[in-house]
């Protein structure tokens, strides 16, 4: 009996642990890593009596509404000093490249990369309540102030080292960008 194998079975089975815990392991992560992605700030919170969540409705003013409400009253009423000259809107469109459509999206629909995480989302500048709800005034002051320190406590940064003009050409500049088909 001296050259009886050993059967193989026994160490097929510890090749195939060798396999499978390592890939087991690797799914583990992804699965997990998954998991852990869409439960980042769970910001949900009233202004107002106005409910702010993910869900805002179709047309953006629930969202619109809230933010407006964080905006001190005589900043809504505030006018552009003189109209937004051309020269200074292609300048806005590069600034606009270069420091909103992170969160904003190229197109301005609040769907850019930086913004995925964030709730409340970057405002969608295509929502009907954008366009006819929200004043200038309001836009401005939210470009130059932020919304962080504000009770919406929102991811919006301020930009108040810009010139005056330019916040006034970007306001100018997301209102247009809203209006693209
Ligand atoms: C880090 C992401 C981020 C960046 C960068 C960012 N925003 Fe925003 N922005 C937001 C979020 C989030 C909101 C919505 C906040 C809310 O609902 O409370 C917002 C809201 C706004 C609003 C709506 C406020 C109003 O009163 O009209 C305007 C306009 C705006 N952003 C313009 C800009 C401009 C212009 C820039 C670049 C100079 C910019 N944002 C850069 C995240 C960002």
């Amino acid at each position: 009996m001296a050259n009886e194998r050993i059967p193989a079975r026994p160490s097929r089975w510890l090749l195939a642990l060798y396999v499978l815990v390592p890939l087991w392991a690797l799914a583990y992560l992804f699965v997990a890593g998954g998991l852990v992605q869409p439960e980042v700030r769970p910001v949900a919170r009233n202004v107002e009596g106005v409910s702010v969540g993910a869900a805002a409705a179709p047309d953006g003013s629930e969202q619109v509404l809230a933010i407006l409400a964080v905006v001190p009253a005589a900043a809504r009423d505030a006018r552009p000093p003189r109209p937004v000259a051309d020269a200074m809107l292609s300048q806005a469109k590069a600034q606009y490249d270069t420091l909103c459509a992170v969160c904003h999206g190229p197109e301005g629909r609040g769907d850019g990369p930086a913004g995925a995480a964030l709730n409340p989302k970057p405002l969608n500048f295509h929502f009907r309540a954008f366009q006819e709800r929200m004043p200038v005034g309001a836009t401005h002051w939210v470009i130059k102030n932020g919304l962080g320190n504000t009770p919406r406590r929102s991811g919006m940064p301020a930009f108040g080292q810009l010139p005056d003009d330019q916040i006034w050409a970007l306001v100018e500049y997301v209102r247009r960008l809203g209006r693209q088909p």
